[in-house]
Parts: C-alpha cells; structure tokens; sequence
C-alpha cells in the first residue's frame, strides 16, 4: 500500500528471517522508470543553466519497510546541461536530506529535483509544524557575500547546484519523532532516522552500475537536525551497531560508509547540549528580555566543563586544548573574527563603513576584523532557547519527543533533565534504553572511538547568529573530525542565522575537489 501508515515496528521486525533470506529482489533499482525533466538552475554568479535531467520518484529503499511515505528517495541524473550531452555515470553522488526538527520527511509527493525546498520535509502530512531549517530560503543581503546570488535573490539550494554541474542527486525521505501509529506507538523517534538514511546509503552502494553516479563517492548534505543525522551519517559509516535495526526493515545487504559530509548548523551532541548551550548563550535574555534561572544555567555550564575536558579535543591549526576556559577564544580567533573579516572585506568601502558606524564593537585594522567574545555575545542579542534547552523539566522541547518510544511521546534523556523532571515522573532516572540510543544518534561517539568506516571529508557551517544550539557543537565535531586527521573546512557564516547557506556554489566546488 503506498503511502500506508499500516505496518507497526513490531511487525517489521517479526519478518527478519524472511528478510535475512532475500530483501533484495525487490530493492533492484528500475532503470527505466523514470520521467525526463527540465529545470533551469541560477548559479551563484547569476548565470542560468538549463538541464534536462532523468527523475526517479518515491523509491523504497528498504524492502521491509514501515511506512513508505518515509522511507522512499528520489533519484534526479543530469542528461543534457546547456543544450549539451552529459553523461553522469562516474559523477559524485549528493544525498540531499530535507529533514528538519528531527519530524518526518518524505519526497513521495515531489513533482522534480528539490520541490518543497530545503526544511521540514516536502510535505508528508507530518503534524505539529517542523521549526523551519529553511537554507535556500534564507534571505541573504544582497552583497554581503562574494557568494551572494549576484541577482541578489535567494540562493539556489544545493540540490539544483549540483545537478547543473553535473552531480546524481539522490533525497531521501525519513521517518521523524511525531509518527505514531493506530495502536498510538511513536515509530518514528530515535534512533529510526538514522536507520532509515543508512538504508537509503545501502539501496544506493547495492545498486551501483544501475543507479546512475559513483556509489564510492558519495556526499551528505542537511540542515539543522538535517545537519545533525548528515554529520552522523558521515561519523557512524558501516558501524555494527545499526545492523539489526537495518536489517527489521529490510535494509540492502551493502556497506552504509559515505565518502564526505555536509552539515549545516547541526543540532546534535544532544545530551551535552543543553551544557554546550548554557556555556554559550547562559547570560544572553530570551527575546523576550527575561534571564533564565540562573542556577540551572550555572549547573549546565559545570556539565559542559566536564565533559569537554572529558573530549581532550584540540582546536584547529594548532590551537591547544579545548576546555570551557579557552573554548570563547578559539571561537573568537579561529571561527569568529575569521568571519566578520570575510564578510566586511566583501563590502564596498561606504557599506563596511556604514557596517562598522553601526557595530563600534569591532576594530577594524589592517584588513582584520578583532573584537571580544562578551561584546560578541551582546551583538548576537536574545537566545532562542530558555533553559535547559534541549532536556526540557517538562518534557516540551521537540528532543524530548525525539528520545520518545512505544506509546510515551517525550522522555528525558539526561540524567539532570530526569531528576528535576517537573511533569510528576515517578522515575527520576533515565530509561535504560536511553543510554544506547544516543550513542546510536550522537557522531562524537563514533569519532571518538576513530570509526575506520567513517567519512573523512567535512565540510561544516554554522550562522554567527544562530541560537538554536551552541556554537560549540559544530567546532567540537570538526575539532573531533581534525583530530582524527580528516579533511576538515567548517566556516561560520557572519551575522546569519539558524538554517543559513550564503556559500553553495563553494560546496559543489569542494565536492568536485574532494571527489575528484
Ligand atoms: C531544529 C532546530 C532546533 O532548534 C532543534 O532543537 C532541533 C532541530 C531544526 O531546525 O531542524
């Protein structure tokens, strides 16, 4: 039944030996099932391409699936760009997630390549209204970038770049944390995401030679908790530890490494979120002026000491230990002034004047933008999130839901958020589930235990203004990824904020470099 929301997750699982025998007749890819397609895609410097492309629509990628909506990719192959031939048969593979608020995705009811745009999915009927992670959509001002669209519009997503340079573009669906079926059982919380995308990376590297692309090339793009799964694809390559759940849903019988990773403003670290964030944001007001309780930041912040020195990460080019005492400079030397640097040298002379009248807290000299953390944090302004951010007492942030299961909808995931739980919890403690689950959902895990199956390309971006999570996450996963000796290019994009692409075309040329 297509588009069913029938089958439970029991039921998917109770099919594993008839699965284990052979999934894998109905996960052949159809090469001929496809409709031609043309699109015109803006770059990034104005210029228009039009592309004839082959798309391939609401593929299941997994043969025992539990809800299909979900669990189905697109497949869109570049045939003719510009009026010429093109043959994408060795082309780098972009797995493009639209996945947004950790709520389900599908592509079933795309009409071609990136319809519904970046956030939230492309409908899908998913209830409770995902927080946007809209990235093309993200208003950009007009030439406050060298990479600003030069017609000063919204900036072609990724998924466009790519197939106008030739790339296979592939987007998954996923199941998201508010699915619940009949019986009222959540199927679609942690850790059924991450699953569902290594079954699509399956699907993929099992049909290699039938699916259009290089399958040993491919590359993971998302936003926000998009960003998150993306990066913990990259992180959690071929790891074991997904192998029975990939299998109850009738996953390919092939490796789920991916070649290089894409995350934008990643929300992930959840269980040390809520400390990252404090240490980031803990004297910042909500926008609505208030502070929020400072004893519970303070506690947070005494966390996220722990168990950053608990990392022993060291910053990029050679800045030494990350602790929560030298974190606000390596953010503001390595990351910070970088930025502001970029984005004031890209303005005209009278703009960056007009800029810097506006914001005296920077001293621009020689070329450089220097100012301190404090009067950093003051031109961010309010913070998103009260406090804790991420393991809310009363259970009401969209985490909590993540971390759901069976018939409860919210759960705490932190032994802190457990104890001061506030909804009359007779369990003060975490389940025992719990702990598992997030390493199933955390890519610091993985990195920290130098998982061989990893991807070792990384390319990270982050707003200067975005307060949905620390700014601490995405440096700590690239200092992670850096230790380890991968590639790593993570920039923070100046006075931008949640879900924020201003550099696109700069990611379709690094594929070309990293995958050539
Ligand atoms: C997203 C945003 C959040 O603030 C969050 O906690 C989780 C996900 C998002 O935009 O995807």
């Amino acid at each position: 039944a297509v588009g069913g929301i029938a089958l439970s997750a029991q039921a998917a699982s109770g099919t594993s030996d008839e699965s284990a025998s052979s999934p894998s007749g109905s996960l052949v890819f159809d090469k001929d099932a496809y409709t031609e397609l043309t699109t015109t895609v803006t770059d990034t410097a104005g210029t228009e391409h039009a592309v004839t492309y082959h798309f391939w629509k609401a593929v299941t990628y997994c043969a025992e699936p539990v809800d299909e909506t979900y669990q189905s990719l697109n497949v869109s192959v570049p045939v003719k760009i510009d009026g010429k031939a093109v043959d994408a048969t060795g082309a780098p593979i972009l797995l493009a997630n639209s996945i947004g608020g950790y709520m389900p995705s599908s592509v079933a009811n795309a009409t071609g390549i990136g319809a519904g745009g970046m956030g939230g999915g492309t409908g899908g009927g998913a209830p409770g209204g995902a927080p946007s992670a809209s990235a093309s959509a993200s208003p950009s001002a007009p030439g406050a970038n060298d990479n600003t669209n030069a017609t000063g519009g919204a900036l072609a997503s990724n998924q466009l770049l790519a197939l106008a340079a030739g790339y296979v573009v592939v987007e998954p669906g996923a199941r998201g944390r508010t699915l619940k079926s009949s019986g009222g059982e959540y199927y679609g919380t942690a850790p059924a995401a991450i699953v569902d995308l290594k079954a699509a990376v399956r699907y993929i590297r099992f049909n290699k030679g039938r699916i259009p692309g290089n399958v040993e090339r491919i590359v993971s793009a998302g936003t926000s908790a998009g960003g998150a799964l993306s990066a913990l694809l990259g992180a959690s390559g071929d790891s074991r530890l997904y192998d029975k759940l990939l299998q109850e849903i009738g996953a390919a019988d092939a490796s789920d490494a991916i070649f290089a990773t894409g995350a934008w403003c990643p929300i992930t670290d959840l269980e040390h979120a809520d400390g990252a964030y404090e240490w980031n944001w803990g004297t910042n007001a909500l926008s609505t002026g208030k502070q929020v309780d400072q004893t519970v930041s303070k506690a947070l912040q005494g966390q996220f000491a722990e168990y950053q020195a608990q990392l022993r990460l060291r910053g990029l080019n050679g800045f030494g230990a990350l602790t929560a005492r030298t974190y606000d400079e390596y953010l503001v030397e390595q990351y910070l002034q970088p930025s502001a640097t970029r984005y004031l040298a890209a303005l005209s002379a009278a703009a960056r004047e007009t800029y810097l009248a506006k914001n005296t807290f920077i001293t621009w000299s020689g070329g450089r933008a220097t100012f301190t953390w404090a009067d950093f944090l003051t031109h961010v302004g309010a913070r998103k999130k009260t406090t804790p951010a991420f393991d809310a007492f009363d259970l009401s942030a969209g985490e909590n839901n993540l971390f759901g299961a069976g018939t409860t909808e919210s759960r705490h995931f932190t032994a802190y958020g457990a104890r001061n739980d506030t909804t009359g919890l007779s369990s003060k403690r975490v389940a025992s589930d719990i702990p598992e689950k997030l390493n199933l959902m955390n890519p610091m895990y993985h990195l920290q235990r130098k998982n061989p199956g990893r991807s070792q390309h990384w390319w990270i971006r982050l707003g200067t203004n975005d307060t949905d999570t620390s700014h601490v996450v995405s440096a700590n996963l690239a200092a992670a990824a850096n230790g380890l000796g991968d590639d790593v290019n993570h920039l923070y994009y100046w006075d931008q904020g949640h879900g924020a692409n201003t550099d696109p075309g700069d990611f379709i040329t690094w594929i070309a470099k990293v995958t050539g």
